[in-house]
């Protein structure tokens, strides 16, 4: 308000916010903050760029923030984006206001969903993204709606997220909650997704990662991948993932990898896991594509090893409530399962394991036994 916001959420303010930006990052208190007050503010795509001159500055979101409604804003702009954090270190965004993406314009042209279309989209704007950031975090604060991701944390090392609420439909296409990727040393805890795509998503440059006391539901669970598309060469690994609980996703605690990817993803833990009606608690899919079988079989694969799923219990929705899907030409190995009780979501139905090219150890898991206990070779 002090930088010349002009409305209620009608004509755009995203100049004000400029400034008000510019101020706090060129500032040389000690400690800048931005404060959005409890009002509603209408703002256009925007970045608000570091580096900045303290080392610490907060930017304090108390009010509600709303995108376009229409995609047409985006015209000759970067449509991947809406509001993004690039190049600040000690950035710590919180406050309990709102920020709404206003995606359904994105989702009615999406082309995931509306493929006749002949100007459907494939990208949409990530409601907020961190780009290149260090010792930064978000807190307490609500989205809703984005066109696509929600939360993009990118190039960043030491982030924390914390008690967000994410809440987007069911059916709306590609919304993810938080995705991370080329990142390293991150904490998302305490947080509540609901979305039409992955509530946490992993990509292929991330490593210590701590995921714990999720709700998450409606969406497609917690992925790691997918990982290795166009090739790459994925690394990921330290992945502690524990206290979830999946409510009618179509996905808990999954992993998803390209068979063109090389590289890895190693140490990777999930423990004390609910699943209330999940289609697929526990998979891995190392012959993941779009649309599903419509790859050729390769020889190439990114290495799956050193997973323990650990203490958890629940309903699928569906018979195969483990599936363990490994490429024969680089197996899974080292997979280790324990005190795992999985039932169907349908009474009186059976719930069955998969296990392809899976190696490791299990004890006391139902269903099963399904992993390969012998080692494979290392080729
Ligand atoms: C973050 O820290 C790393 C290592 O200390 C450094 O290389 C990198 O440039 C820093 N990032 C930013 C955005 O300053
Ligand atoms: C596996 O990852 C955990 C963190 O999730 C870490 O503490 C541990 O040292 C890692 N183990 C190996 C062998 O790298
Ligand atoms: C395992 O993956 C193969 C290759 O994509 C697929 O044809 C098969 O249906 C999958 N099996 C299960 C049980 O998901």
């Amino acid at each position: 308000i002090d930088y010349g916001t002009r409305s209620e959420g009608v004509t755009d303010d995203s100049q004000a916010f400029l400034k008000a930006w510019n101020a706090a990052c060129s500032s040389a208190v000690e400690h800048p903050r931005v404060i959005i007050p409890q009002k509603t503010f209408f703002v256009n795509p925007i970045k608000f760029r570091g580096p900045c001159k303290a080392t610490k500055i907060t930017f304090t979101i108390l009010g509600t923030i709303i995108a376009p409604n229409w995609p047409i804003a985006w015209d000759g702009l970067d449509s991947s984006q809406w509001l993004a954090f690039d190049n600040v270190n000690g950035l710590n965004v919180d406050g309990f206001g709102t920020i709404d993406g206003q995606g359904k314009g994105w989702w009615d042209q999406s082309c995931r969903y509306h493929s006749q279309l002949e100007q459907c989209t494939t990208l949409a704007p990530t409601a907020l993204k961190f780009l290149s950031c260090n010792g930064s975090s978000l807190s307490n604060t609500n989205f809703i709606n984005s066109p696509q991701t929600h939360v993009l944390i990118k190039g960043c090392n030491e982030f924390e997220v914390n008690n967000v609420v994410i809440e987007s439909p069911r059916n709306s296409p590609n919304t993810d909650g938080i995705h991370i990727h080329s990142s390293h040393n991150l904490q998302i805890t305490n947080s509540k997704i609901g979305s039409g795509d992955d509530c946490i998503s992993i990509g292929d440059y991330v490593s210590n990662v701590e995921i714990s006391n999720i709700m998450c539901g409606p969406g497609h669970g917690i992925s790691i991948g997918s990982l290795g598309r166009g090739g790459t060469y994925v690394k990921v690994e330290k992945i502690h993932i524990s206290n979830a609980q999946f409510e009618g996703t179509t996905n808990g605690a999954r992993i998803k990898t390209w068979q063109i990817g090389k590289g890895y993803v190693r140490n990777v833990t999930f423990e004390n896991l609910i699943f209330m009606s999940v289609k697929n608690p526990i998979i891995i899919d190392q012959n993941y594509c779009v649309p599903r079988g419509s790859c050729k079989q390769r020889e190439t694969g990114v290495r799956i090893s050193d997973v323990t799923y650990k203490n958890m219990y629940g309903t699928s929705s569906t018979k195969i409530a483990i599936n363990l899907n490994c490429s024969q030409s680089v197996p899974c190995s080292g997979i280790f399962m324990q005190s795992i009780q999985l039932e169907s979501a349908h009474a009186g139905k059976q719930v069955a394991a998969n296990c392809n090219s899976a190696f490791g150890e299990e004890e006391n898991v139902f269903p099963g036994p399904c992993l390969s206990k012998s080692k494979p070779l290392i080729n």
